[in-house]
């Protein structure tokens, strides 16, 4: 009779049985001009940018990396900013060859790209296509003139609508941002920006609430927005009208019709892992001993100098043991579906003693339900999800 070995987990330890999904993220880290609420890695840069000597530092970046990732398929890859779309199609082109020279890819791998409508020309976006990107993710915040000047946006709602409009003609699945809660803004008007949007039959549509972070224009001189309620009121329309129009909420701020979720933010949920390359971009990167987190130099041209130097990373450090239920609940609990119990010990190496007497607490406190190996947040803990997540700190 044979029998299984017994894994015996020492406290602290990281043991983790087989690696998560990985996808690769590439930051491109300059725009038109800085948008006041952004704390984004972006800069400005008026003119053209140094794109061919980027994309050297990027190719330079992923070969010091490759050790890291050795034998291992790429599943999704997101070409974010800053604005990927100040980038020519050719240079696209040229990175997407660079990667897939080096990185296997899956067959039908999911590449999309963060597009600005400032920078929509028609020929320009099917051009991102013929070179590979397979999903385009267009910032467009608002369909209202008025608003988009109040956030400070290049482009306005005529601009907003052919670039949308180019990316369902041009692609299968595109994704449109957008923002709510807004100076100034009223439920009339997010109703106008939710028609708008829900007009082009989205496959997905990620609605976020305007929120001032520390360090930007917006923190310093600080707009009229609307009050708690008010956004409240927003978010309630928000659910209403995406669910009437087929789109189901399965993200805090996703919302996506049945095979157009987004594979690649999926897998930042579900606790997956990510190579990170470009300017301040991150990276979580697992082995069967041990969860690295990877942080590259930030500052454009500091990064692209180290990293054709083979030193892009900034900052790599493991994570401890004890923070890994609070990182996978940050992520996990983010989805509407929730998590497969058998998932947090895969993706975290730690025994689900490691969360049993939390989750129980939870559970009495009406902030998670379970449905047989399935937990997730209820409505209340959806809305008090931060709170519910900080119960996971060790
Ligand atoms: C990484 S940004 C990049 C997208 C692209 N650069 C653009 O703005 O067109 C992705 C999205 O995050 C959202 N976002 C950025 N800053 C935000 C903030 N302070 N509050 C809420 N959402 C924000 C916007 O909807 C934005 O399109
Ligand atoms: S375009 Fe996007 S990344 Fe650039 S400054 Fe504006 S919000 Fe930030």
């Amino acid at each position: 009779m044979s029998t299984s070995p017994i894994r015996i987990h020492r406290p602290g330890a990281v043991t983790l049985a087989s690696l998560p999904p990985l996808s690769l993220y590439v930051h491109l880290p300059w725009c038109l001009r800085k948008c006041p609420y952004c704390d984004f890695n972006s800069h400005e840069h008026p003119g053209e940018v140094p794109q061919e000597r980027y994309l050297d530092a990027l190719i330079a970046d992923l070969e010091a990396a490759l050790p890291q990732v050795w034998g291992r398929r790429v599943i999704s890859v997101f070409i974010g900013g800053g604005t990927p779309s100040l980038f020519s199609p050719a240079g696209i082109e040229r990175l997407l060859a660079d990667v897939r020279a080096r990185l296997p890819l899956e067959p039908g791998c999911e590449i999309t790209l963060e597009a600005n409508p400032g920078t929509f020309e028609r020929e320009r976006f099917r051009a991102f296509r013929a070179a590979g990107v397979t999903r385009l993710s267009i910032g467009v915040q608002s369909f209202d003139d008025a608003m988009l000047r109040a956030i400070g946006r290049v482009h306005d709602a005529g601009q907003a609508r052919a670039a949308v409009a180019e990316a369902r003609d041009a692609f299968d699945t595109f994704n449109v941002d957008l923002m709510y809660a807004l100076p100034g803004q009223t439920l009339a008007q997010l109703h106008a920006d939710l028609d708008a949007a829900l007009a082009f039959a989205p496959p997905h549509l990620s609605i976020y609430h305007l929120t001032i972070e520390p360090n930007t224009a917006f923190a310093n001189a600080p707009p009229a927005l609307p009050d708690a309620d008010l956004a409240s009121d927003m978010l309630d329309a928000i659910a209403a009208r995406t669910r009437s129009d087929g789109l189901q909420r399965y993200e805090v701020s996703a919302f996506a019709r049945a095979g157009h979720r987004c594979a690649h933010n999926l897998n930042y949920w579900q606790f997956g892992d990510y190579l990170g390359i470009g300017a301040g971009a991150h990276g979580k990167l697992s082995f069967p001993d041990r969860i690295v987190r990877q942080v590259r130099w930030r500052e454009p041209s500091m990064y692209m100098q180290r990293a054709l130097a083979g030193e892009a990373v900034s900052n790599e450090h493991e994570v401890r043991a004890g923070e890994l239920p609070f990182e996978f609940m940050l992520n996990a609990l983010r989805l509407a579906e929730g998590f497969e119990l058998a998932r947090f010990a895969e993706r975290t190496g730690q025994p689900l003693t490691a969360i049993d007497a939390t989750l129980e607490r939870a559970i009495e406190q009406g902030l998670i339900e379970r449905a047989g190996a399935w937990v997730r947040a209820t409505p209340r803990g959806f809305d008090f999800l931060s709170d519910l997540q900080a119960m996971f700190l060790s």
